[in-house]
């Protein structure tokens, strides 16, 4: 059986003004009719082929993913709780080591909570697959076609197939979040996939280059969990042993340095709910390429993305705009960045 882990510790700052500090994307509807992003990802990963999933998440939204999971029916083996965050190498080196105490073989599938896959049998066998390559001893990412030089994923480049496992290759090389000009080279070359996101890796290997490349990351981590307090099926971890790990990725901190990654690329009509333009690209459009959600007026406008939450919002004569328009907050940025949204939040925060 392979163990999922759903990370859902992310503030979503991209997709504000609808995503908040208190209650993030991944607990929003948002590509889904009738599940939020973090029912969606745990509904995935409810199959005989999986154990039920351990979740990490802020201490903060303990109740909003408890209340979650149960809507969906789906029953967590355990909610990790943060008491901050450490970003996602730390949060998945506490789901390894809890694991590895329970079975010293184990495979972890390890998830965001804020994605979108339409194609739920091509991610099935995707991880199959992945699942095979992580008992050879793989660190395993999945490989997305990508469309655009985005800057905002991690990039994969393809090495020699990987002989034990039908489809997969090893990973040449693997880039988080190159600048654009290095994006649209690689986009260029044809050699590279976007990095999904989505990880599949024994719990020993994951602890084994964290050793070797975080190692204080990992002590920390250690301390964290052998401090903690269990409380109902919540897992609190001890708060100054995780504040003194430091605070990394998983791309940054293992996939750009380990020797042992692997990739299995896959067709999934996947999608990352990053920023408002990736809910442009995955909304329904009119002749003029616009997307809208609620009420809302277009005149001689393309290829624009408009959210109106309660307002009326009208837009006349801007083609690739971004308008968002919640109760409390207007957002309006030119679609091409939307990736700057993420630095308005951090001036917001810093101004109070
Ligand atoms: N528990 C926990 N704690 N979860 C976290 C934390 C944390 O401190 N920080 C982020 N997460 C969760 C987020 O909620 C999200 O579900 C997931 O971890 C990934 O974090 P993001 O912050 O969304 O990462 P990203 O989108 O910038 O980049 C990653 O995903 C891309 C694809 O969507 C990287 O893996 C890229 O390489 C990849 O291309
Ligand atoms: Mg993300």
């Amino acid at each position: 059986t392979i163990h999922p882990v759903i990370l859902s510790g992310g503030s979503g700052s991209r997709l504000w003004p609808l995503s908040r500090a208190g209650y993030p994307k991944q607990f929003l509807n948002l590509g889904d009719n009738e599940n939020t992003m973090l029912q969606a990802t745990a509904m995935r990963v409810s199959g005989e082929a999986f154990s039920n999933p351990v979740m990490v998440c802020n201490e903060e939204h303990r109740f909003i993913v408890a209340e979650q999971l149960r809507l969906a029916g789906i029953e967590p083996s355990q909610i990790v709780l943060e008491p901050v965050g450490r970003n996602t190498a730390p949060a998945v080196a506490i789901a390894a080591l809890s694991l590895l105490e329970q079975n010293e073989d184990a495979v972890m599938l390890v998830m965001p909570s804020d994605h979108v896959i339409r194609n739920q049998s091509a991610f099935l066998a995707a991880v199959e697959k992945a699942a095979q390559a992580a008992k050879s001893g793989k660190l395993v990412t999945f490989g997305i076609e990508p469309t655009a030089p985005e800057t905002g994923y991690g990039y994969i480049q393809k090495g020699a197939t990987l002989p034990e496992v039908d489809g997969a290759h090893q990973v040449a090389r693997f880039v988080e979040k190159p600048d654009s000009d290095t994006a649209s080279a690689y986009l260029e070359s044809g050699e590279y996939y976007w990095n999904s996101g989505i990880f599949v890796f024994t719990a020993k290997n994951y602890l084994e280059e964290l050793k070797g490349h975080h190692p204080e990351m990992l002590s920390a981590c250690e301390k964290a969990l052998k401090l903690s307090k269990q409380d109902l099926n919540f897992c609190r971890l001890d708060h100054d042993a995780f504040m003194a790990s430091p605070s990394d990725s998983i791309d940054y901190a293992v996939m750009e340095k380990t020797a042992n990654a692997a990739v299995v690329p896959v067709d999934m009509q996947w999608s990352d709910l990053g920023a408002w333009s990736a809910l442009w690209d995955i909304e329904e459009k009119d002749e003029f390429g616009n997307g809208v959600h609620g009420d809302v007026l277009l005149h001689n406008t393309r290829n624009s993305y408009v959210h109106a939450d309660h307002a009326l919002v009208a837009v006349s004569g801007v083609d690739d705009v971004i308008v968002v328009a919640t109760d409390d907050a207007v957002l309006v940025v030119n679609r091409n960045n939307a990736q700057d949204v993420k630095q308005v939040v951090e001036r917001l925060k810093a101004d109070g």
